[in-house]
């Protein structure tokens, strides 16, 4: 599939509004303070882009992509007939998406750093960005667009090659999945890591697994074995 016809080929089911902010980041993916200072950071499937508004500070930058940010603009009627909803992990409903709306859609005040977009095709140039995060996004809804096992595959292959060409060398990302999904993709993993420049490993938190991607820099690959 060419880069052109993947956009926007997700299913609109799996686009929903939900905004967490950089508290519920930081423990969903394992983050401390300092991995997010003075870095570019990516934040793949951001929803509401809570995260972006708590997180963005002097020496940081932070993009946002989604699929729903289209969406949005477009049809944001639908989205805003979605009930309120409030617990210890998240906040959406009406009340962000109305917020999220006028900010980006009326005012196009926070338009610039945010992009409609998906994370099997982003829409940057190579070696960006530093830090590539997702969230309860890009894994998370793989397990429920691509129910059948091959299908899947390709699909997290095409996502991971894709976090490793935005990031620098030297860079990481970070993406966390459901914890049934850890054999599989550890399986799907192990395939790619003579074809491409990086080094991964999977920890537990919570009911979750947390993919960590290593950007090697180029000189590892230059040394010819000598240690
Ligand atoms: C559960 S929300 C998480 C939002 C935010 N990261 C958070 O933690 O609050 C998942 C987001 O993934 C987005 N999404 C769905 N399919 C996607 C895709 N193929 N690529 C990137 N994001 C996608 C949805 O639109 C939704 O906003």
């Amino acid at each position: 599939m060419n880069q052109e016809s993947k956009k926007f080929s997700y299913d609109k089911s799996a686009v929903c509004p939900i905004d967490r902010g950089v508290a519920l980041y930081k423990r969903f993916l394992g983050l401390r303070k300092e991995d997010l200072e003075n870095k570019d950071i990516l934040d793949i499937g951001a929803g509401l882009a809570r995260f972006q508004q708590e997180a963005g500070k002097p020496g940081t930058k932070i993009i946002s992509i989604d699929p729903m940010y289209r969406y949005l603009t477009e049809d944001a009627e639908k989205m805003l007939g979605k009930e309120e909803e409030k617990d210890d992990t998240k906040v959406s409903g009406r009340t962000s998406v109305l917020r999220f709306r006028d900010d980006f859609v009326k005012k196009g005040r926070t338009r610039k750093n945010k992009a409609a977009a998906i994370n099997e095709a982003l829409p940057f140039l190579d070696e960006s960005f530093d830090l590539c995060l997702a969230n309860f996004s890009s894994f998370y809804w793989a397990d429920y667009q691509y129910p059948d096992n091959a299908e899947r595959k390709v699909m997290v292959q095409e996502m991971v090659k894709e976090i490793l060409r935005v990031l620098r060398p030297g860079g990481e990302a970070r993406v966390n999945m459901d914890w049934w999904l850890e054999d599989e993709y550890k399986d799907i993993l192990k395939g790619m890591e003579t074809e491409l420049l990086f080094s991964w490993e999977i920890k537990r938190r919570e009911n979750l697994r947390i993919l960590i991607l290593r950007k090697k820099e180029a000189f590892e690959e230059l040394s010819f074995g000598e240690k």
